[in-house]
């Protein structure tokens, strides 16, 4: 058993599929108590089965949110926050590429609301959770992609012109900004908060879009890694006692790698989380 794991609480999102599933199953059988969140009862309750499998300790919750609705985000929240009093890991592991451009509930395209403001509103309402934690840790998964993004803070909620591949850049090089500004931002708690990118993986990602992006996908993924393979950072990031008190970082293949340079800037994460806390209706 990994020594870092044992008595420990992860809350992970996306976990039915995927990289987030393998993630789920990995740490389980590590020994750490799990949160699943998913957005499906039926899909959600047939991967917290599979985790219960793999489990050490039985202890695998299953909860549902849809990261796309603020309300389901808020609702989710304070489930967590009725069940436990304390959370030692965050994965924001949920995400989705979207080939024509929709609005969730709140108005605001479906990418951005998805991968980047759930995610922050979800993380921002269990921090008090975290603080409570043992050598809290928030893991945040982007990807490459976020070298496609074009950052315009004034144009991330209702973008002019939509591009599939630029909307999901954009959400991905978010991803490492709130990751960066939270490192910042909770380094006097102790609570650290990393981002990595998984590798290209076969996964279900892509596959709910029509025309040219699931081509692509379906063409490329003969060529793509498992989700074993892609879930090894992730569970290196979540469970690692190597990775204690590091912070702040980007990781690809389990080792840090420098992102972006838009991904460097502290001015953009600050923009970036200015935008996000009035959008969600956060206090920060
Ligand atoms: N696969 C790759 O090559 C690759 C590369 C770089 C980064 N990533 C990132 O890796 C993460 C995991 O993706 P994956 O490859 O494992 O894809 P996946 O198999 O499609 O899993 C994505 C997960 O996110 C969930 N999800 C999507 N929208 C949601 C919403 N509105 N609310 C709650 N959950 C939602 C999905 O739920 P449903 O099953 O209900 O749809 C699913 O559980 C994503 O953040 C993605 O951006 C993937």
């Amino acid at each position: 058993m990994n020594p870092a794991t044992p008595n420990r609480l992860c809350l992970i999102t996306g976990a039915n599929s995927g990289i987030g599933l393998v993630t789920a199953r990995e740490l389980a059988r590590q020994g750490m108590a799990l949160v699943m969140v998913c957005r499906n009862a039926a899909k959600g309750e047939q991967a917290r089965q599979d985790v219960l499998a793999a489990s050490r300790t039985k202890k695998v919750d299953l909860l549902l949110g849809d990261l796309a609705d603020f309300a389901s985000v808020r609702r989710l929240a304070g489930e967590v926050r009725n069940r436990y009093g304390h959370l030692d890991v965050l994965i924001n592991n949920a995400g989705l590429m979207v080939d024509q451009r929709t609005t969730t509930a709140q108005g605001i395209e479906t990418t951005f609301a998805t991968n980047h403001l759930g995610p922050f509103l979800l993380t921002n309402l269990l921090l008090d959770l975290l603080r409570k934690g043992r050598a809290p840790r928030i893991v945040n998964v982007s990807s490459e992609a976020h070298r496609f993004a074009r950052f315009h803070p004034d144009d991330l909620v209702a973008p002019k012109k939509y591009s599939s591949m630029v909307a999901y850049g954009n959400s991905k090089l978010a991803n490492i900004l709130f990751s960066n500004e939270l490192a910042r931002r909770l380094a006097p708690d102790g609570i650290t908060s990393n981002s990595l990118h998984p590798g290209a993986v076969k996964t279900n990602f892509g596959a709910g879009n029509g025309g040219i992006l699931a081509l692509g996908f379906s063409l490329f993924k003969p060529f793509f890694i498992t989700p074993e393979q892609g879930a090894e950072t992730s569970i290196h990031l979540a469970a690692s006692p190597e990775e204690k008190g590091r912070t702040g970082l980007y990781y690809v293949k389990r080792k840090p790698k420098n992102p972006s340079g838009d991904a460097r800037s502290d001015y953009f994460a600050r923009e970036l989380w200015t935008l996000s806390s009035r959008v969600t209706e956060v206090e920060s």
